[in-house]
């Protein structure tokens, strides 16, 4: 059978669908991704995303991440790929998106039961009194941002390097990939613990993988059972076309 087929078919008769992705999902929307020859981390040096760094170097960090995060994702608008996970909820197809993403586009495009395994750029938190605030209210020409309850420096409220995963995200991202019958793994090269971790999770449950990716990635000849090739933006929404309810 063809794979797009056989996979619209593995999702019409799953009663759990959990979704799972990566960069690749938002290169549509003009996002790169992070490893790759135009990757981010060729551009970037990783630093600026080291929590110790970032503590000790706000102001240089700030700059980086000011350009890369708001400046520049900042007007990218979820693409076709993200509206069709979000349309398969709707239908009661997907159960649940855990991204890898802080780039919001999922949320944007309508998905309710997304799980941030790493965050979410669209919050600023301070890191002293907690206090939560959306970078449209902050002025980041002016760097480092500074709580205007403390003075406290303002920290994206995403996952640095050597900071742990939010409890509650992984929690529920078990949780998702334990009661998946069938998980749909989004442009990913699952090279990054220990959100990689979780397809395993859920193909050691016996659910179904099935991979978009343009490129093989770690799953593809590991875990994958049904492999669609292809960008996201094109085969999500071919897949939910295939789908008959
Ligand atoms: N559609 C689907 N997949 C795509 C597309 C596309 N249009 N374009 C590229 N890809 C694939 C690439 O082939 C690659 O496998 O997306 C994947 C992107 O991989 P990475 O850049 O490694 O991103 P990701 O796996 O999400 O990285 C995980 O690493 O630096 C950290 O915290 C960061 O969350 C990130 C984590």
């Amino acid at each position: 059978m063809d794979p797009l087929q056989e996979a619209a078919r593995a999702l019409e008769r799953s009663s759990h669908t959990t979704a799972f992705t990566g960069a690749g999902i938002s290169v549509e929307s003009g996002i790169p991704p992070f490893r790759g020859k135009d990757g981010l981390w060729s551009r970037y040096d990783p630093i600026v995303l080291d929590i110790s760094y970032f503590h000790a170097h706000p102001l240089e960090a700030w700059q980086v991440i000011r350009e890369i995060f708001y400046d520049y994702f900042g007007k990218a608008r979820p693409n076709a790929g993200h509206y069709a996970l979000a349309e398969m909820e709707k239908r009661g197809k997907v159960a649940a998106v855990i991204t890898q993403n802080i780039d919001n586009l999922h949320q944007e495009a309508g998905s309710r039961n997304v799980i941030e395994y790493h965050g979410n750029s669209q919050r600023l938190i301070c890191p002293r009194c907690g206090a939560v605030w959306s970078p449209k209210e902050i002025d980041l020409q002016k760097l480092p941002p500074r709580c205007s309850h403390d003075g406290e420096v303002l920290k994206p409220d995403f996952v640095f390097f050597g900071e742990p995963i939010p409890l509650k995200a992984a929690r529920r991202s078990e949780q998702e990939a334990f009661a998946a019958d069938v998980f749909l793994v989004v442009g990913t090269t699952g090279e990054i613990m220990p959100a990689s971790l979780i397809p395993q999770m859920a193909k050691s449950n016996g659910a179904t993988i099935i991979e978009i990716n343009p490129e093989t990635s770690n799953y593809t000849h590991s875990i994958t059972d049904i492999f669609l090739r292809g960008k996201a933006g094109e085969l999500l929404p071919a897949l939910l076309e295939k789908m008959t309810g």
